[in-house]
């Protein structure tokens, strides 16, 4: 994917945004950053660089689903460019089969043979005809090819706890246990599939039903009753938690919900300017790209807000905070379906990717997974298609290179981040998250989110004993950039020899709107 021209010109880029900055006296003072070598383990889990699928525009039909009669290279109907690259970035579970589409889905209208499958109308998402080709079956086995967990999203609004309860059965329950994994057996599946991560709803607040947080947990609570795993096969209970700054609901949930019935509660929050005018995802103005990583970085206050609540009703972290919708929002691509939440990625998304990814990690103690705002052709996608092509976003690249946190030992930091200042109005420009892997490299993961400074850096590793580096750095020459069907390499990632480590010191310089990824070692 990396060409030796896009390095060369990822260099030149990098060279004169640093001389730019120094020639106009816009260097900053030095970032000291510090490590804490000797904090309590905390894993980052890999379910932090989870994804999300719906039944939502060109999503499921088209981005990963193009049947077993399409010429685009495919197994069972699966793209396999869209398996290959997905497998690249190790991703470690998929949300389906919504967001607002599951609590209008009936997910025994898609098992059988196709002409048995009735067609519904996708009422959330254009009212477009969904006939149901792609269902359970689909889902799981594309699951099983991207060797990734899946997470599915029951049916609380419109549907009932048996028809959760039987989907349970016949997705994890041995055949000849009961009718379901019969009726599994008899469509062509007799092993059962590994199911853990269950939804109980989405958006209860909202489209799942638009209930009160008292009346969702009382059902939360018959709904969870019922549901069974196999033997060994703990079934983990997700329930549809709170939009943004609804920090009630997230309190009525934690009192009124036993623990015994509750693994994990969920939270959205979608990086919007405003929902009326939410600006072009491409031709944005600073300003655009201001509110919207002022929006993005509300996060951290979030997550430590809701944590804050889930500490007085569970000071033990037994549930687990998900935030399993989170990504950037724009205006559709000019001339494509609204309903069909299609927009292009630019910096601004590695930028928006990157710093939320940073917080994630650095609040691993208690966000156990989120899911990224759409994997395919919708919202904050990693991979576009049109057709037969196909293209990796930035948003993709920053995934790439995040890699290694998966499962690493979270190395907290401490810092005090310079200032970027648009209009008068200031956000920290330094983002950054550490982890150490299981062969003990260590891993900094570096966001500056300015659109003209760039920013000089010191990290005292010497507590890691660490002696040598090497990096790779994902920026662009405007902040607008993006990747083209015509032109897919336009934004990618190229290494980066501008860190050098000596006498404990890691030191570098980091561009104006760049991510920078080292990895050191012994
Ligand atoms: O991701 C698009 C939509 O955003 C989801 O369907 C819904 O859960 C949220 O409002």
């Amino acid at each position: 994917m990396q060409t030796k021209n896009s390095i060369n010109m990822k260099s030149y880029t990098f060279l004169l945004t640093l001389l730019l900055g120094l020639a106009t006296g816009l260097q900053a003072q030095t970032v000291a950053i510090s490590v804490d070598a000797d904090a309590d383990s905390t894993t980052i889990s890999r379910h932090i660089y989870g994804h999300f699928a719906e039944h939502l525009g060109r999503s499921i039909y088209g981005g990963f689903y193009v049947g077993d009669t399409s010429d685009i290279p495919n197994r069972e109907g699966i793209r396999m460019d869209v398996v290959e690259a997905l497998k690249e970035i190790e991703i470690p579970n998929l949300r389906w089969p919504g967001g607002c589409f599951a609590d209008t889905y009936h997910w025994m209208d898609g098992i059988g043979p196709q002409e048995d499958r009735p067609s519904i109308l996708n009422v959330w998402w254009g009212n477009v005809k969904e006939d149901n080709s792609f269902g359970t079956h689909n889902f799981l086995n594309l699951c099983e090819m991207l060797d990734t967990e899946p997470y599915l999203s029951a049916n609380v609004g419109s549907g009932t706890p048996q028809e959760l309860a039987d989907w349970i059965r016949y997705t994890t329950h041995p055949a000849g246990s009961s009718p379901m994994p019969d009726l599994r057996a008899e469509n062509g599946r007799e092993e059962p599939w590994d199911v853990k991560f269950w939804g109980i709803g989405n958006e209860a607040w909202g489209c799942g039903g638009n209930m009160r947080p008292e009346y969702y947990a009382d059902l939360y609570r018959r709904f969870a009753t019922f549901m069974t795993g196999w033997q060994n096969n703990e079934l983990y209970r997700i329930a549809s938690g709170a939009s943004s700054g609804d920090y009630e609901w997230t309190e009525v949930l934690m009192k009124n919900i036993p623990k015994n019935l509750i693994e994990a509660i969920a939270l959205h929050h979608y990086a919007v300017i405003d929902w009326g005018a939410k600006g072009p995802a491409v031709d944005f103005t600073e300003n655009q790209y201001f509110i919207t990583m002022k929006e993005a970085l509300k996060m951290e206050e979030l997550i430590e807000k809701h944590v804050a609540i889930m500490d007085e009703y569970d000071p033990n972290k037994r549930v687990d905070l998900l935030v399993d919708e989170w990504g950037g929002w724009y205006d559709v691509e000019p001339g494509t379906n609204p309903g069909f939440l299609y927009q292009q990625n630019t910096m601004r998304d590695a930028m928006l990717a990157g710093a939320t990814l940073n917080i994630f990690n650095n609040h691993a103690d208690r966000v156990k997974m989120a899911n990224i705002a759409q994997a395919i052709n919708v919202l904050q996608a990693v991979i576009l298609t049109d057709e037969e092509k196909m293209l990796l976003t930035p948003t993709y690249h920053v995934f790439r290179m995040y890699v290694p946190h998966h499962d690493a030992q979270l190395i907290p930091l401490s810092f005090e981040s310079p200032m970027y200042t648009f209009e008068g109005e200031s956000l920290p420009a330094i983002s950054a998250s550490a982890s150490r892997d299981e062969e003990g490299k260590v891993h900094f993961s570096l966001v500056n989110i300015d659109s003209k400074q760039s920013h000089e850096m010191e990290l005292d590793v010497a507590a890691l004993g660490l002696g040598s580096v090497t990096g790779e750095i994902l920026t662009a020459e405007t902040l607008q950039e993006h990747n083209t069907f015509e032109n897919p390499d336009q934004v990618t990632p190229s290494g980066f020899d501008g860190a050098k480590m000596s006498n404990g010191k890691l030191r570098l310089t980091i561009p104006p709107f760049s991510l920078v990824v080292l990895e050191a070692t012994k």
